[in-house]
């Protein structure tokens, strides 16, 4: 701001320079010279007392908002030096230190499902997400689940307070098959021009658990579905018999047995023989590993989704990756995988 009486323009510039140096800075407000300006008015003549006296509340008020303007400074939080770990002033070892990229390495299921993954791929299949909240039609009513069947409690589901617009609670997936619907419904325009729908769905899933060396509340599975004109049962188990085989990169026969899920009919649990490197012995109950679970795609769940099971047919299926994993590098306990404990992850590096 500048004063056009030279006295007052020149004690603003002393005050101004002495306000940037002084400790508290509230106490310009009493500097000796404004006092002094104040007591001078009295003695001016008439005609120049009101600017003078003006252009002394000017000076005063801008003083007043400097002092102000600092008082906000000092009570906002202190500035972060973002430089600080780069210090130049520290010598090299004593500053600290990112973790190299070299020590960090793939979680061992991540590892597995992108192996997994990829033989899919290999063979055709598009891999895509599932969900972490959804909804009972996805996880239930849409693959067949009749309202209130108790096979629905099968799934020992985590549900959510909020409620979907139906008025029913939103769920944590206890499957990846909550994406059946969505992939058929997303998928079936790839029919019509005489393509196959071939997906898989690798990611996590949730359920209401007592935890044990086997059982964990969080863990993943891989889901796969095939639809096309003609799909028939021999081609699920060709499917999954080469997934295997390449898998454990040897031959294995598979047993399957009929089961129950209602989004297939028919339904089947698929063993396959365990490869002798990870047999502990001789035993009939050592030779088959239970894996996975499969079927002919349920006609209703097809309807559902708006494709003709007159016309389409496909199979499907879901196998849960921990076992195989822990089974493959002998694995005690299951917790370890959400463990984050060093000692367990090292393992895999
Ligand atoms: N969703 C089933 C489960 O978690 C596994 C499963 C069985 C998936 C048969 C499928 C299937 O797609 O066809 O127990």
């Amino acid at each position: 701001m500048s004063y056009q009486n030279p006295k007052i323009a020149e004690i603003a510039d002393v005050l101004m320079h002495r306000f940037a140096e002084l400790e508290n800075k509230a106490d310009i407000l009493k500097a000796v010279e404004l006092k002094a300006l104040y007591a001078e008015i009295p003695t001016l003549p008439n005609d120049q007392r009101a600017s003078f006296g003006q252009e002394i509340n000017s000076l005063k008020q801008e003083l007043q908002k400097l002092v102000d303007e600092h008082q906000e400074q000092s009570e906002a939080l202190p500035l972060i030096d973002v430089t600080a770990p780069f210090d130049v002033n520290v010598p090299t070892d004593k500053r600290p230190k990112l973790l190299p990229a070299e020590n960090g390495s793939k979680h061992p299921l991540t590892t597995e499902i992108e192996r997994i993954t990829d033989i899919f791929y290999r063979m055709g299949f598009e891999a895509v997400g599932s969900r972490e909240i959804d909804d009972e039609y996805h996880m239930f009513t849409a693959l067949n689940f009749p309202e209130g069947h108790p096979a629905r409690d099968d799934y020992d589901t985590f549900m959510t307070i909020q409620k979907d617009k139906n008025g029913n609670p939103l769920v944590a997936p206890a499957h990846t098959s909550t994406m059946q619907h969505r992939v058929l419904t997303e998928n079936k325009a790839k029919l019509d021009k005489g393509e196959p729908i071939a997906v898989v769905i690798p990611d996590r899933v949730f359920r209401n658990e007592d935890l044990d060396a086997t059982h964990e509340h969080t863990f993943h599975q891989i889901e796969g579905i095939y639809v096309d004109k003609g799909v028939h049962a021999g081609m699920l188990i060709a499917t999954l018999k080469t997934y295997l085989n390449e898998y454990f990169g040897e031959k294995l026969e598979v047993k399957l047995q009929p089961f129950y899920f209602p989004f297939t009919e028919p339904s089947f649990e698929l063993a396959v023989e365990r490869p002798a490197i990870l047999r502990k012995d001789d035993s009939e109950e050592q030779k088959w590993l239970e894996l996975l679970g499969c079927g002919m795609i349920h006609p209703n769940v097809l309807k559902m989704a708006g494709i003709d099971p007159e016309v389409y047919t496909g199979f499907a299926w879901g196998q849960g990756i921990e076992r195989m994993v822990m089974m493959k590098n002998n694995i005690e306990d299951i917790r370890h995988f959400q463990s984050g404990k060093l000692e367990f992850l090292r393992q895999f590096a």
